[in-house]
């Protein structure tokens, strides 16, 4: 079904997507393990006042309405944020964090919002150190509490609405709570997620809601309807975000983390207590003749700028798309920006970030000096821009397709570009009244020392997280808001959201087809293109110029809104279920 049958008045636009089709895939392959080839080709979405792009119809559909009445973009991305947290909880929701970039289209002011989860003040360095002096295996440290940091959600949107918010609070949650308390279809990719899960089946309570008597996933279509979450819903929306982070649902989170029977973590009720949004300039870099502009530290912003830096030098309109030399450009590119990320980036509040050397013009046009045209460099070191005090981290994160990118334009022109995450799939599978925790604490490095050094990304009381989400706002030389962008894909958001700039801002293609173009690029691994796509046929000509070749599912969910001469245009991840639509 699509949203556009049933909104006849919006340009909508949207895909061939089509849950029937999901649907019979699903049910004839209940085992596949992943969603790779569940790819669905998007159209372009195509209006003249404002669009919305996200992860699921019902969430674009939600912040659509918020929009029609008047709506800023912040109060449709709230509404988009409470409807993904019930259609696709396995990605984001209130036990998680996000980040976000504002543009307030009257002031032409930016802002980067910082919802980033914090490690419980009981929290060590040695956090995941196991009994046997190693550090754990990523999954043992993901499941129970130990993995939960202080979530970051409600408070961070909280503070953004306060600013820029225009319709009021409680009403932004009705469509959230609307479709808790009528139920909404299970989505394929949730039934996948869901017939993948080891762990989560076990909870009483979300056994009862995902799984049928039998222990199976119910199907791909089924009704879930959540009265515990809309329960939650409607006190935030009363209450605002102190119901949740004080009172009997604060009491129950801390108990759920504390008292797992496997892992316990050690939040408490004063860590949600003092938990504070952040809120700051965003970091801006210039790109040909374009502005671009992200979150700092520990958001992932600073390394796609990196990218767009080292790429500058290279003539890369007179390099074809899909091309051995692009993909070699890029790759290279990407293996000095994410050295450098592993050596110098946390959170600014612990690690001394050189944050300006880093993006220095001059700097990255030294190291891009690295990049030669026919041999790959195989493996980059970091480099020192100036103002480094040399640290060492581990590059340990891992990937895994959870999280979740909302783009919106408002009718004003206002932008929001936010990216939100509960860490892996399910997070740290607590669910506790309907929704589930985080798991963002394993977005640490899991060794605090390497070689004698502090790792810039070890585990401190207060402390966040490393992040790769980069929310980014593009523009262009009159200062005007070009382009929204953001994906999910753990440690690949960067190359993803790298991608599509290139792609948009050199290769001139609308959004659709740049966030549609292949997934390519290198994390100072491997060089890594997109299984099943035509840059396959690049696997030869890539090796035979040096690069080892890993070919992955890379499944980013971008989800772009494009300035045109008429207004706007939007684009969703074939990869996902999401939509763009607008008016
Ligand atoms: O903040 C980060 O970088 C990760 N927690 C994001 C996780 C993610 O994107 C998972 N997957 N697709």
């Amino acid at each position: 079904m699509s949203r556009c049958s049933l909104r006849p008045t919006a340009v909508c636009v949207v895909a061939a997507l089509s849950f029937g089709v999901f649907a019979q895939r699903a049910q004839t392959e209940p085992t596949a393990p992943e969603l790779p080839s569940g790819r669905h080709e998007k159209k372009l979405a195509i209006a003249t006042k404002y669009m919305v792009a996200a992860a699921h119809p019902l969430a674009v559909e939600a912040g659509l309405k918020m929009l029609q009445r008047g709506g800023s973009a912040i109060d449709a991305a709230i509404a988009v944020q409470m409807v993904l947290n019930l259609v696709e909880p396995q990605a984001s929701g209130i036990g998680g964090g996000a980040f976000i970039m504002h543009f307030d289209v009257k002031q032409k002011s930016t802002v980067a919002y910082n919802g980033r989860e914090t490690a419980p003040m009981a929290a060590t360095p040695n956090l995941f150190i196991g009994y046997d002096g190693k550090p754990m295996r990523f999954q043992d440290a993901v499941v129970g509490g130990r993995s939960v940091g202080v979530p970051g959600l409600l408070r961070v949107v909280e503070m953004a609405h306060a600013r820029h918010g225009r319709l009021p609070w409680a009403s932004l949650f009705e469509p959230a709570i609307a479709l808790a308390e009528n139920g909404f279809a299970l989505s394929p990719r949730l039934q996948i997620h869901l017939v993948n899960e080891k762990i989560l089946p076990k909870d009483a309570e979300a056994r009862t809601y995902f799984y049928l008597p039998d222990g199976t996933p119910k199907p791909v279509g089924a009704i879930l309807k959540n009265p515990a979450f809309a329960a939650v819903l409607r006190r935030i929306a009363k209450e605002g975000p102190d119901a949740f982070y004080a009172g009997t649902l604060a009491k129950e989170m801390v108990a759920a983390v504390r008292g797992h029977a496997t892992n316990p973590g050690s939040l408490t009720e004063d860590d949600l207590l003092n938990y504070r949004a952040r809120s700051g300039a965003p970091l801006c870099a210039s790109y040909r003749s374009y502005r671009v502009c992200t979150v700092p530290p520990p958001g992932g912003g600073l390394t796609v700028l990196q990218i767009l830096k080292t790429l500058e030098r290279f003539d890369l309109k007179a390099v074809r798309p899909g091309s051995t030399e692009a993909v070699h450009l890029f790759a290279e590119a990407g293996r000095l920006a994410y050295a450098d990320r592993e050596r110098y980036l946390g959170d600014d509040r612990f690690t001394p970030i050189p944050t300006a050397g880093l993006t220095d013009a001059a700097y990255n046009r030294r190291r891009s000096e690295l990049i030669r045209p026919g041999i790959s460099m195989g493996r980059a070191d970091a480099g020192v821009p100036e103002n480094a005090k040399v640290e060492m981290a581990d590059g340990d994160t891992m990937e895994f397709p959870s999280t979740s990118h909302i783009s919106i334009v408002d009718g004003d022109g206002n932008a929001v570009s936010m990216t939100t995450t509960i860490e892996s799939v399910f997070g740290s599978k607590i669910f506790v009244r309907g929704f589930l925790l985080n798991n963002e604490l394993t977005d640490f490095s899991m060794t605090p020392f390497n070689n004698g050094l502090t790792v810039a990304n070890a585990v401190y009381p207060g402390k966040q997280p490393r992040s790769a989400m980069s929310p980014t706002l593009v523009f262009d030389d009159a200062d005007r808001l070009h382009l929204v962008i953001g994906s999910p894909g753990g440690p690949l958001i960067i190359n993803y959201v790298a991608k599509t700039l290139v792609a948009t801002l050199d290769w001139g293609m609308d959004i659709q087809s740049a966030i549609s173009l292949p997934n390519f690029g290198s994390r100072n691994g491997p060089t890594e293109i997109e299984k099943g796509t035509s840059i396959e046929n690049l696997i030869g000509s890539l090796k035979s110029i040096g690069h080892e070749v890993r070919v992955n599912d890379l499944t980013s969910g971008l989800h772009g809104i494009m300035r045109t001469s008429t207004g706007w245009q939007g684009g969703a991840d074939p990869r996902r279920e999401g939509i763009a639509s607008g008016k």
